[in-house]
């Protein structure tokens, strides 16, 4: 029976997941994969970690040099997080020739193109399923389930943290920041935040993604991004009195006019197919031209999860010769000649603040008129009463700038004290 040895370096959450899963199904893959894979070495600085799992202390090192240069190592595990001192640690094992599995997203989205020609010179496999929606196998669907389609859409909830602050302000009603606090106290958020509630972990995974999902580089520079630090618990009110549900989409298009890619709150309607993935749970739905729509649901974070999706990496490693790169010119920056659409089209939900006094709305509607802005729900909750009040409406698809331009306008009027909201709403 053929044997591989893996080296795994950083044993935090997903490398003390992707151990365990190693070391307790060693024999089941030995029956059912045909293959014996023994984890040969790990590099970790805290020793006392490894030793708790059980990892025998010669098989501890805190050298890089020494696990690319292992005879007995055959693929490595990257899953320290971040870019340094992940990037040199995988350049160094790419050039020793070994095969390397990461999850590590943020790396993958930024240097995908130098990694990848490290990986072509001595021929190395490079995998990644675990950089993008955690367990779920996205990565090997668009490239060995999907590879038949022209990919159209790829829309997703791929951010665990944030949906799981988005249900709770839907369900509990709590403010942003008393959501945060119990997803930072449930372990789901970092104590600082930012990658995930200002959508840099969403647009990584986006760029990644939608490169694989329509062949063609997308740099993380074209992926529009905004995150949910501004979304108001009345915002999620209203849009539900509307029939919508609050989440962070990742939005990827391939049109004839050029590729759209963007991470936003939007709203859906609660009959939409990604409307009840609630909590940390992620999903992706597809639309393929002959297969149609397909939608895959599961952790997209978490030990076990992640490790799941770096241990199929090193088992497709192990039983397979032939290594397969991008089908595309892996550069840093976009392929000559792609177009991106950033006037993007969409309906959008918008909560002004009115004076409540006669004609206000006549101007505001006289604006959208103007920018050729069709409005299909009005709600005014004024009790007429002479105080200021809130407006929310809704208009039907139109274009992005124009609906900034008219925004710009309104909120120029006298009577309007504020533009308070702005939220795109999909499918
Ligand atoms: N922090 C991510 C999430 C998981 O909340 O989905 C790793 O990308």
């Amino acid at each position: 029976m053929k044997s591989v040895g893996v080296a795994i370096l950083g044993l935090g959450v997903v490398g003390g997941g992707t151990y365990k899963i190693l070391r307790d199904h060693r024999e089941f893959y030995r029956q059912t994969q045909g293959v014996d894979i023994s984890v040969e070495c790990v590099l970790e600085i805290n020793k006392e970690k490894a030793l708790a799992l059980g990892i025998e202390e010669s098989k501890i090192s805190d050298n890089i040099a020494e696990v690319v240069s292992n005879p007995n190592v055959d693929i490595v595990v990257e899953v320290i997080g971040g870019v340094e001192p992940a990037k040199s640690f995988v350049l160094a094992a790419l050039h020793s020739g070994k095969s390397v599995v990461t999850s590590n997203k943020e790396l993958f989205c930024k240097y995908w193109h130098e990694l990848e020609k490290a990986a072509r010179r001595t021929n190395a496999g490079l995998y990644f399923e675990a950089s993008c929606v955690g367990g779920v196998p996205i990565i090997r669907t668009l490239i060995d389930g999907m590879q038949a389609n022209v990919v159209e859409n790829l829309t997703g909830i791929i951010n665990g943290t944030t949906n799981y602050i988005l249900t709770r302000m839907t369900r509990a009603g709590l403010g942003y920041e008393e959501a945060l606090k119990e997803a930072q106290a449930l372990g789901y958020a970092e104590a600082n935040p930012s990658a995930d509630v200002d959508g840099y972990d969403a647009a990584y995974k986006l760029s990644i993604l939608s490169s694989l999902a329509f062949h063609t580089k997308v740099p993380l520079d074209k992926v529009y991004r905004e995150g949910i630090r501004a979304v108001k618990a009345q915002d999620i009110a209203y849009g539900d009195g509307l029939g919508y549900v609050l989440k962070l989409l990742a939005i990827g298009k391939n049109t004839p006019q050029g590729i759209e890619v963007r991470v936003h709150p939007a709203f859906i309607r609660k009959d939409h197919p990604l409307a009840s993935v609630s909590d940390s749970f992620n999903a992706v739905f597809l639309k393929g031209d002959s297969v149609g729509d397909i939608m895959l649901y599961g952790r997209g974070a978490g030990d076990l999860p992640t490790g799941s999706a770096i241990v199929s990496d090193v088992i497709y490693a192990a039983t397979h010769g032939d290594v397969k790169y991008a089908t595309f010119k892996n550069g840093a920056q976009a392929e000559p000649g792609v177009k991106f659409i950033t006037d993007f089209r969409s309906r959008y939900y918008i909560r002004f603040t009115a004076k409540d006094k006669a004609g206000v709305l006549a101007k505001v509607a006289g604006i959208f008129g103007k920018y050729n802005i069709s409005i299909v729900d009005l709600l005014q909750k004024g009790e007429g009463g002479g105080d200021d009040i809130p407006v929310i409406l809704v208009t039907h698809e139109t274009n992005e700038y124009s609906v900034r331009r008219a925004l710009a306008k309104i909120g120029e009027l006298d009577d309007v004290v504020s533009v308070d909201s702005v939220i795109r709403v999909e499918g």
